[in-house]
């Protein structure tokens, strides 16, 4: 039921058009447009920059005072008490579980972390150096290839097992994805180990030794999972709502999702901050980098600043900081050349007008590709890292999407192209 109406007047046309105005629990109001079209008017949002594209209980982003809440709690109380897979379950559910129901939930995860034997097939047809993030779009999407007992959208039972095939299996195609690229064999999942201890015994472990994961190293990889588990209508998570609303089935929706992150953007950023970080190469460089992100005339933009939706401080990149310095001192590593030249570019940038005029901060993607090279995940791997932590949030938002009726999603255009002609040669 509409709180309030806006009244709109457009030229031309005799009376005010009248649009419902919605309130949520929290964040701006909303102007429900769709009156517009029976007066032959669309909006206008490229970017969708002013528009709120659904409604949705999952996550809440205040950009101007740098909040992310999942399910009400603050990710900063979140990183310090919580785990991943408790932020999966309450993404999922919408609550915290009890300690009862959070045994049950990752003891479910854990038996269904292997994938079927022959995806490992899938592997010999890439080549050895192909992209990990090429070959998880693949394998994600081929997931539907197997798992034929649970593609009924409209069943809630179907998406929960769904979500936990997900959730357990993306670690594993993850860890197979760097194997492969190395030419080591796959490590299969171990289930005496935590979620981020097993995925570094997949990722680091091999068949002639018995892979003691290091705790510093497996709390760090969870809380860089629960950091970028889920981001409200991100570019990633709105592709996985449009693709859903096809009816398409969920791993190929999933794998929309792991397409879409892949730019830099967006997910790709992390590999992009490695990567500039490495071009910069030393501190006395970094003036002339800088330069060139503020150059009009010059693409370069510098890597993990800026976010569309924060004008402050991104609360992940606040903790991912703190992470970072911990993790490196823990591994004896503090003196990290890429941290020295982070920090520097950081306080360079935090003072610079252009980035203070345009409220461009660190974002969460600035200090997670050092921490995860810290960690001894190469830059290739940091996007796929991301998808993984992100499939709790896209599964989350698709299958709220088909938890109450809803329509194909299918936006309209502002059309410049040539009118009506007839065709003559
Ligand atoms: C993620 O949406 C999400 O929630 C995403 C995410 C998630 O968890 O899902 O948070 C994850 O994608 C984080 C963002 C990672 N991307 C990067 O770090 C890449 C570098 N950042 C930029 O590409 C950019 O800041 C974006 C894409 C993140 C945001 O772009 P916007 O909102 O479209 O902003 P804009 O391009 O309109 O920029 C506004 C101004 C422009 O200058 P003017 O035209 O006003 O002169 O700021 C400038 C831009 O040129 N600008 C930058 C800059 N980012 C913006 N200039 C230099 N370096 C940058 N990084």
């Amino acid at each position: 039921m509409a709180d309030k109406k806006a009244r709109l007047t457009v030229d031309g046309l005799d009376e005010a058009i009248e649009l419902p105005v919605y309130s949520g629990s929290e964040g701006p109001d909303v102007i429900d447009v769709r009156p517009l079209t029976g007066n032959g008017l669309f909006t206008y949002d490229p970017g969708f920059v002013s528009t709120a594209a659904c409604e949705s209980k999952i996550t809440y982003i205040d950009g101007a005072k740098g909040v992310l809440l999942h399910g009400g709690y603050p990710i900063e109380q979140l990183a310090e008490k919580s785990d991943y897979l408790e932020v999966c379950y309450l993404l999922l559910n919408g609550e915290l579980p009890t300690d009862e129901e959070k045994d049950k939930f990752v003891s479910t995860i854990k038996n269904h972390t292997m994938v079927h034997e022959q995806m490992s097939h899938f592997f010999n047809g890439f080549r050895r150096d192909a992209h990990p993030m090429s070959i998880m779009v693949a394998c994600v999407g081929a997931l539907s290839a197997f798992y034929h007992d649970s593609l009924d959208i409209n069943d809630a039972h179907h998406r929960e097992v769904c979500a936990y095939r997900l959730i357990a299996k993306m670690p594993t195609l993850a860890a197979m994805c760097y194997k492969y690229s190395i030419g080591m064999p796959f490590q299969y999942p171990r289930n005496d180990l935590n979620y981020a201890e097993n995925f570094l015994h997949m990722m680091f472990g091999n068949p002639c030794e018995e892979y003691v994961p290091n705790p510093i190293l497996a709390k760090a990889m969870d809380k860089i999972f629960l950091l970028h588990a889920d981001h409200e209508q991100n570019a990633s998570t709105s592709t996985v709502r449009l693709a859903g609303s096809s009816g398409a089935n969920p791993f190929a929706c999933i794998a929309s999702g792991v397409a879409a992150l892949w730019g830099p953007a967006h997910g790709g950023a992390n590999e992009a901050v490695l990567t500039m970080l490495e071009e910069i190469g030393d501190e006395s460089n970094i003036e002339e980098f800088v330069a060139k992100a503020k150059d009009p005339n010059d693409p370069f933009r510098l890597m993990g600043f800026g976010h569309r939706v924060y004008r402050n401080f991104d609360p992940r990149a606040k903790v991912m900081k703190a992470t970072c310095d911990q993790v490196l001192t823990e591994l004896g590593v503090e003196d990290e050349p890429l941290l020295k030249i982070a920090k520097r570019l950081e306080q360079i940038a935090l003072e610079d007008e252009y980035f203070v005029a345009r409220k461009l901060y660190p974002n969460v993607d600035f200090y997670s590709g050092i921490i995860l090279k810290a960690i001894g995940i190469p830059t290739s791997m940091f996007t796929v890292i991301f998808a993984l932590s992100r499939t709790i949030g896209w599964i989350s938002h698709w299958s709220e999407f088909h938890s109450s009726p809803n329509k194909i999603g299918r936006p309209r255009q502002l059309y410049t192209g040539p009118s009506r002609r007839d065709y003559s040669k």
